[in-house]
This record gives C-alpha cells, sequence and structure tokens, in this order.
C-alpha cells in the first residue's frame, strides 16, 4: 500500500479512509497523531501494528466536541471542567473512568479508564467531525523513534503501513500533550507537557507529578512510561550547562566519528567549525526548542556515520519540564562529562 499524503482541501476523502476502517494520520499542535476509528476495533488493531507498540500501552481519544466526552466517560469532576473550559481545545489531556462497553480493551489496554484530548487544530478537528467518530491517536512514529512534527517523518516511518497522512505542515508545540489522570481522587501529572504543572494549577490548586521512570516490570500509572523513546541510533548526551560547551565541543572535534550538535543559534555561533560536527539549530528560547527538537534528533538519526548527538539542557521550570523530560528519555539520563 502506498501512502496517501493528503492535502487540507481533501479531508473529506481522509475521513472516508478512516470510516472505511482505514489508518490515517494527522495534525496537531504538538506532534502527528496516527488517526483510526476508536469505535472500531479491527481499526484499531492496525494502529498497534503499524507503529510495532505493545498492546498494554493504552491510546489516547481525539475529539472535536465536549459531547464526546460526556457520552464515554463515567464521571467528570468540577476541576476537570474547569479545566476543559480554560485548555480545550489544546495540549492537556484527562483521563477519566469510562461507562461500562465505552471502547474496547484494544483502545483501553484493558484499563477502566480513557485518556481524552481535543486537539487545537482546525483541519484535525474537521477530520473528527467529518468521520463522525472518536480517533484513537498515538503519536505517529514507529514506537522508540522520536514522535513526528512534520507529515515527512510520519512518511519516513510509516509509508506503506498506513492508508493516508493529512498534512498540515510542522507542528507548532513540538513535545507531546501533557498527561493530566482525572480519574483518581487526586488528579496527578502523568506525563509533562506542553500545558505546564503551574498552569493547571492556577485552575484547581496544587497537584502531584508522577512521571519518574519505571523498570520493565512495574506497572506504572501511564503504561506508556516504561517503554524506551525518543531514542536515536547515536548516543545523546546532554550538556547541562552553556559553559560546558567549549569542552564538549572540543570533546566532539577530536572524536575519530562524526557528531551532531544542537543548540540554540547564539550557542552554535560561538563553536567553530570542524570537518566532523554537523550543527542543528534549536532556535532562541525553550518555545522554539521544544518545536525542534524531535526534527533534530530525527535529522542526526537519518546519517548513520553520527555516532554521538550532543544536545543543550534547558532548565526545568514552565516548558522546560516537558523539554528536559523528553530529552532525558533520548539520552537515556548520559550527560556530558569531563573526564
Ligand atoms: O500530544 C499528544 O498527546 C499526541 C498527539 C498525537 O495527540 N499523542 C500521544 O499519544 O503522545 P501516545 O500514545 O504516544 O502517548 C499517550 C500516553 C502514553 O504514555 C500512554 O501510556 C498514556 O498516554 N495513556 C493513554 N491512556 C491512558 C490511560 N487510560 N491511563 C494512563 N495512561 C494512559
Ligand atoms: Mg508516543
Amino acid at each position: 500500500m502506498e501512502t496517501k499524503i493528503f492535502k487540507l482541501e481533501q479531508i473529506q476523502a481522509a475521513a472516508d479512509l478512516i470510516k472505511a476502517g482505514e489508518l490515517v494520520a494527522f495534525p496537531t499542535e504538538t506532534v502527528y497523531g496516527l488517526g483510526a476509528d476508536a469505535t472500531n476495533e479491527q481499526a484499531v488493531k492496525k494502529v498497534y501494528a503499524a507503529k510495532g507498540r505493545p498492546s498494554d500501552n493504552p491510546l489516547i481519544v481525539h475529539i472535536a466536541s465536549l459531547d464526546t466526552v460526556e457520552k464515554y466517560a463515567a464521571f467528570i469532576s468540577p476541576d476537570a471542567r474547569k479545566l476543559m473550559q480554560q485548555f480545550w481545545p489544546g495540549s492537556l489531556t484527562m483521563i477519566f473512568k469510562l461507562k461500562p462497553g465505552a471502547f474496547s480493551m484494544t483502545v483501553t489496554g484493558g484499563l477502566a479508564t480513557a485518556a481524552f484530548r481535543f486537539p487545537d487544530n482546525q483541519a484535525t478537528l474537521k477530520l473528527i467531525k467529518t468521520a463522525n467518530c472518536p480517533l484513537v491517536g498515538p503519536s505517529a512514529n514507529t514506537s522508540g523513534k522520536p514522535s513526528p512534527t512534520t507529515a515527512q517523518h510520519v512518511y519516513h516511518d510509516l509509508n506503506g503501513k498506513i492508508a493516508g497522512i493529512l498534512d498540515d505542515g510542522p507542528t507548532r508545540v513540538g513535545v507531546e500533550s501533557t498527561v493530566l489522570d482525572m480519574s483518581t481522587d487526586e488528579p496527578v501529572i502523568l506525563r509533562p507537557g506542553a500545558v505546564t504543572k503551574t498552569q493547571i494549577e492556577s485552575i484547581i490548586g496544587s497537584i502531584e507529578t508522577n512521571h519518574h521512570h519505571v523498570g520493565k516490570d512495574e506497572t506504572p500509572k501511564a503504561p506508556g512510561m516504561k517503554y524506551k523513546h525518543y531514542a536515536p541510533k547515536a548516543q545523546v548526551y546532554i550538556v547541562d550547562r552553556e559553559t560546558d560547551w567549549n569542552a564538549a565541543y572540543q570533546w566532539a572535534t577530536t572524536r575519530t566519528t562524526r557528531v551532531g550538535v544542537m543548540a540554540e543559534a547564539h550557542v552554535l555561533q560561538d563553536l567553530k567549525s570542524a570537518d566532523n560536527v554537523t550543527k542543528y539549530s534549536l532556535g532562541e528560547g525553550i518555545a522554539a526548542a521544544s518545536a525542534k527538537l524531535f526534527a533534530g534528533l530525527r535529522q542526526f538519526d537519518d546519517q548513520p556515520t553520527i555516532k554521538a548527538i550532543l544536545v543543550q539542557a534547558f532548565p526545568t521550570n514552565g516548558l522546560g519540564n516537558a523539554y528536559m523530560n523528553r530529552l532525558n528519555k533520548s539520552a537515556g539520563e548520559k550527560h556530558f562529562k569531563l573526564s
């Protein structure tokens, strides 16, 4: 099957494929998702197969109206309603207990809950409305790879495995949504994302965070947290401080293999060129860096001669928390150290 790329004026054709039980990747403001009709179990099964995703890792259900959550969720707290009002459409995914039989086990991974997300992307909201069903949508990458922020990234990973991709250019935010569990007595952040803890707390008061690393045989609250993620083939090293760059760069230029370097433009500017080093600019500031992180890791992943990648750290406040969470996973927590 050749994967078809749909332009925005071809949403009807993309929706027809979804209705026929096929897979179509869709844009969101965070990353591209791999869409299937959430009410069609056979279609949802294809999502796991295309991504190579373990079947105990549940999928986010993407919706285009609040009525859809009311239809499937067993209980929505007043706090959850406040958060919906503030952040939907947007990058906050919320987990609710489901009515019995709301979705198949294939969607929920056998849990009694589901994650709901109202994406901030006009084309995808129209796709959901036209297909007239909620869409499951994990990030549209091969399992373990960085999430896709362009239609080309999706094509690279999934060409031949899915029916289509709805192309809306590069995504704006670049890191995935915040996953907030609203199914428990106390709300808990399971995955830091584009909507920050401080933003959530400004609406509903103080909340817990629970996105620590989980061993292979433990049962984490967000099953996806236990799998290897965002990892290019080359070893990624985090460069913690701007003052470390001279030493880190010195190290890079003395390697016998090639090294990729990802940092803000002003940091790169101060580093001389070297034959074995390829630079990738993260722009300026945490918002730009978050939007470009996955694209940079992917670019270097496509160059097999690159054996190491140095990436700039950011402070872990605000969006920096989501950026560093993804970077730590892609680096396996390895930091550049002078030795
Ligand atoms: O920004 C995003 O959230 C993107 C775009 C496409 O919407 N989607 C995305 O989906 O990142 P995915 O499947 O790659 O990550 C969803 C995460 C996983 O870690 C999964 O385990 C967790 O959310 N999750 C999903 N449903 C859950 C549930 N019912 N309980 C706990 N965790 C859940
Ligand atoms: Mg993912």
